[in-house]
């Protein structure tokens, strides 16, 4: 609800990103209800509250009638949300090609798709135009709903042309973009054909910006040694004109977590899985069905530890709520098969007339339902100190660690999440689009400053 509230005297902020934070969903031929979209981006974006925003981005369904597209933006208009509406060949090109199967692997270290690698090749050009294309799409629409001194931040791999169009159509915009996955090593992007093409489009931004310092340090890298301009300490430099490049770690809205525990629904919940459970360890897993989320790695290695350690069976269950995604891919829809059958044979080897040891979901969960989870279980990210780190990759080292993580002793454990707790409730949201807006205002007005000089 904060997000669609009127907050006339705050600055405008134009968020552009693929994905809107309510995706339409078909009934019938003309007929759509609207759901909260899920992933990362939407959740750390929904807990921004200091800026009068408005969201740009594609609805998630193809509406090709004006009657139908008219509908549905007034619909969408209510939660502050713009559509931009796709048609289904770029969809399929735009989407599910360029940006799912060629940009989402490279960028998380999985190379180009290396089944058809001459049919990719082939399909690559005609990806990338209209990858271009739709991102254009995004730019028209952005510059209709433009009011001067807005804030205009593009999101993701999706849109790494905007910052290009937005600033042909108007050069005093104050744009930023933000990744939300790694950038990898130059060494990998220049494996890319529209390599250059692509960091230049980003540059063309006043602020850039990564999860990690990493990322952005690969980001520079690549403008260095792919377009031979200079990187500075600040960014990278081309012909007097500075871009901006920084690191700005996401966070959550931790106080709407917390508040929820209040709330009476959330604590039946809870007290139902405590019934539900009782007498058994509860291992959480909630992760988009993506192979970059290594799901069938994790249950790979549970199966490990069950098998090392008879003494945990009928005493553990992970609870792994897999939300589906991208289901148009043929790729997820492996991945999907694959989980199933994994989750399968372990349930058969070590599941009793009473219990599973894994149970395992593929939906996505209310929010109350995912707070009383949390609350039952407790969360452990990449928290440094707080949380037991592993190296995905190797099922034993992640199987060791889940023994660890369930014999370990009670001081231990209240230590460690103490320090996620602070950690997760000191870097929100909120904190990391502050600190990314205030930053963009901060580089142009440097910017302005030089010129003058
Ligand atoms: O990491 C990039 C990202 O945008 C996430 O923030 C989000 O969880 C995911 O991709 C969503 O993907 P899609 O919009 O394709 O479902």
């Amino acid at each position: 609800r904060a997000f669609t509230e009127e907050q006339p005297f705050r600055q405008r902020l134009l968020v552009v990103a693929n994905r809107l934070p309510v995706s339409a969903v078909r009934e019938g031929v003309d007929s759509y209800h609207l759901e909260i979209s899920v992933g990362g981006l939407v959740s750390a974006l929904l807990g921004v509250k200091e800026f009068d925003t408005r969201w740009i981005g594609w609805p998630g369904v193809n509406v090709n009638d004006d009657a139908g597209q008219e509908a549905l933006t007034k619909a969408l208009a209510e939660m502050r949300c713009v559509p931009v509406f796709l048609d289904e060949d770029i969809v399929n090109q735009y989407y599910n090609g360029y940006c799912n199967n060629i940009l989402w692997p490279l960028f998380h270290y999985l190379g180009l798709p290396h089944e058809d690698r001459l049919a990719t090749t082939r399909s690559f050009q005609s990806q990338f135009d209209a990858y271009k294309k739709a991102n254009q799409m995004f730019a028209d629409v952005v510059n209709k709903y433009y009011e001067e001194g807005d804030i205009v931040w593009c999101h993701d791999y999706h849109l790494m042309f905007l910052p290009k169009c937005l600033k042909e159509y108007n050069s005093n915009m104050k744009v930023g973009w933000f990744l939300h996955t790694p950038f990898p090593s130059s060494e990998l992007h220049r494996t890319l054909p529209s390599r250059s093409e692509l960091l230049r489009a980003v540059l063309a931004a006043d602020l850039v910006g990564f999860h990690t310092y990493d990322y952005a340090r690969h980001f520079v890298s690549a403008c260095t040694r792919i377009l031979g301009l200079e990187g500075t300490p600040d960014g990278v430099e081309d012909q007097g004109k500075l871009t901006r490049v920084a690191a700005f770690p996401i966070g959550i809205d931790s106080e709407r977590f917390i508040r929820a525990l209040e709330l009476p629904e959330v604590q039946d919940r809870m007290r139902e899985m405590q019934e539900r459970f009782a007498g058994r360890k509860v291992m959480l897993g909630i992760d988009r069905l993506d192979m970059i989320k290594g799901i069938p790695q994790k249950i790979l290695a549970f199966e490990q530890f069950l098998e090392e350690n008879p003494h945990w069976h009928d005493k553990v269950v992970l609870l792994q709520i897999a939300v589906p995604t991208r289901t148009d891919c043929p790729e997820y829809q492996k991945l999907t098969s694959q989980v199933h059958e994994i989750v399968g044979r372990i349930n058969g080897r070590f599941g009793t007339l009473t219990a599973v040891p894994i149970h395992h979901l593929d939906r996505s969960l209310d929010f109350h339902a995912l707070c009383a989870l949390y609350a039952v279980t407790g969360a452990a990210q990449s928290l440094g100190a707080g949380a037991l780190l592993v190296n995905p990759w190797n099922i034993t080292e992640v199987a060791a660690s889940i023994g660890y993580a369930l014999d370990m002793p009670a001081d231990e454990r209240e230590k460690r999440h103490q320090f996620n707790f602070k950690h997760v409730t000191t870097h929100t949201s909120q904190e990391w689009a502050a600190t990314f807006v205030s930053e963009l205002n901060d580089t142009i007005v440097e910017a302005q400053l030089r010129t003058k000089q």
